[in-house]
């Protein structure tokens, strides 16, 4: 079976140069770290392309599929473009996402807006921008959307956001899909949503459901019980109220290659699994062949995405660990402390060596947890270093913070020897943009 670009763990333009530096896109690391600063956020044009190529390959065979790109995983306009210009759509879930989208120039009728707590202003912006499908989570928000459609004279066309209750394997803050959830509507309870859009909410067009079941998932059969579960509502609301609902959304949720003891499955296993299933489902409940969406986000992006730090002080515990700090951590990568993820680094600037230490990377937040990579093997650092640490593309910059007032880092798209910054570097001015001292006080 083929690979796919998020079973590799670099970028796929990863090499060493004449100089002993690590190069990615055809740009040295080192020297970038020099022009930009660190830390510095670096995205691969040629891995990102790669994985949309893969996914689109493997799909190739169900000509009704639709890749939504989570957006969640890292939003920018020059990442949305890169996307939109593979042919992707987007799965958002705020408002912030979807004008970022719309800014960025894409099809908005390629848009799809989730999420279990949208606000009448988030909605209405959805509405004025054009923003395709809208995946209504719950029984509030069915009631606001109807209204602010009717306001506007319009007709929304809508999914259903349903739980499917499967159970994935990963950590328990990133599981959606079991019963007891926050999102969706429980299997139990679509029949009267159905009803209401009916007889009540007819501003709103229900087009079919939509499930996601966690992420980070390595599990490729979970995909084919979550196809089966979906289609055999399908078949039944449409049995049962009438209807021609021809939509199917199944989530994202394809995990990527952290560290080695990862192995995510290959987008054309999944591509296989997944059109198969869903064309044994079309037989066995009777359905028109729907259009199929699936909402990948860390598998699109993470991959490409690395992050460079600067080396400056370690301390040795006397009979314990070394640490290693760098000029980041835990806000512009929350998840080690979050979730307890584990990254793989290299050094930029050092040839790969037998001659390696055990260290600890650990951020300069004030924070004990403050801990990127716990016990790894490295060439011996020295201030001034420079360290890569890998696939930081997704779930990094998106969730990034300004704990401790740190200003965020910039982030640098490379390909073909070109470098452009994508995302400025935040200055201290930034960071009083939004800060006010009341007139009284002043
Ligand atoms: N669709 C829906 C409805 C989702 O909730 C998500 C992710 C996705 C698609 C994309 O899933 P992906 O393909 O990226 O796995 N911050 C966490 C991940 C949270 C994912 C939330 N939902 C992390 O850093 O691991």
């Amino acid at each position: 079976m083929l690979s796919s670009t998020n079973q590799n763990q670099k970028p796929i333009t990863v090499t060493i140069n004449d100089k002993g530096n690590l190069q990615i896109g055809g740009c040295d690391m080192v020297e970038l770290a020099d022009k930009y600063g660190t830390p510095l956020y670096v995205m691969d044009e040629d891995t990102i392309r790669a994985i949309c190529d893969d996914y689109k390959k493997s799909f190739s065979s169900y000509p009704k599929t639709n890749i939504m790109y989570a957006s969640k995983a890292l939003c920018t306009k020059a990442i949305s473009k890169v996307l939109a210009n593979e042919g992707l759509g987007f799965d958002t879930v705020s408002g912030g996402e979807i004008y970022t989208v719309y800014k960025a120039g894409a099809d908005m009728t390629k848009v799809l807006f989730n999420g279990n707590n949208k606000s009448y202003e988030e909605l209405e912006l959805a509405l004025d921008l054009g923003v395709g499908r809208i995946s209504a989570d719950n029984f509030y928000e069915l009631a606001l959307l109807n209204t602010i459609a009717q306001s506007k004279n319009k007709n929304v066309d809508i999914l259903l956001r349903i739980t499917p209750g499967i159970e994935c394997h990963t950590h328990e803050y990133i599981q959606t899909g079991h019963l007891d959830s926050k999102f969706g509507f429980d299997l139990s309870q679509i029949d009267e949503a159905v009803e209401l859009i009916q007889s009540e909410y007819t501003n709103l067009k229900l087009h079919g459901l939509h499930a996601h079941i966690g992420s980070q998932i390595f599990e490729t059969s979970i995909y084919a019980d979550e196809i089966d579960i979906i289609c055999r509502e399908v078949s039944r609301i449409n049995n049962k109220f009438g209807l021609k609902l021809d939509e199917i959304n199944i989530g994202g949720g394809i995990g990527v290659k952290y560290t080695n003891d990862d192995l995510p499955p290959s987008v054309y296993d999944i591509g296989e699994i997944i059109i198969n299933k869903l064309n044994e489902c079309i037989k066995k409940y009777s359905i028109e062949p729907p259009a199929l969406f699936l909402e990948p986000g860390r598998s699109i992006i993470s991959t490409s995405g690395i992050t460079l730090y600067t080396v400056g002080s370690s301390k040795q515990v006397p009979n314990g660990r070394k640490y290693v700090s760098v000029d980041g951590g835990m806000a512009d990568n929350p998840r080690p402390s979050l979730y307890d993820a584990k990254y793989f680094a290299q050094v930029a600037n050092k040839k790969e060596t037998t001659d390696v230490e055990k260290v600890t990377i650990c951020g300069r937040y004030c924070e004990s947890g403050d801990i990127l990579i716990k016990d790894v093997e490295l060439p011996e650092l020295e201030e001034g270093d420079i360290l890569c640490v890998y696939n930081t593309g997704a779930y990094n910059y998106s969730m990034a913070y300004n704990y401790n007032r740190v200003p965020r880092p910039a982030m640098v798209l490379v390909k073909d020897s070109m470098s452009d910054i994508i995302v400025e570097r935040e200055s201290y001015d930034d960071l009083m943009v939004h800060d006010n001292i009341p007139d009284r006080l002043k």
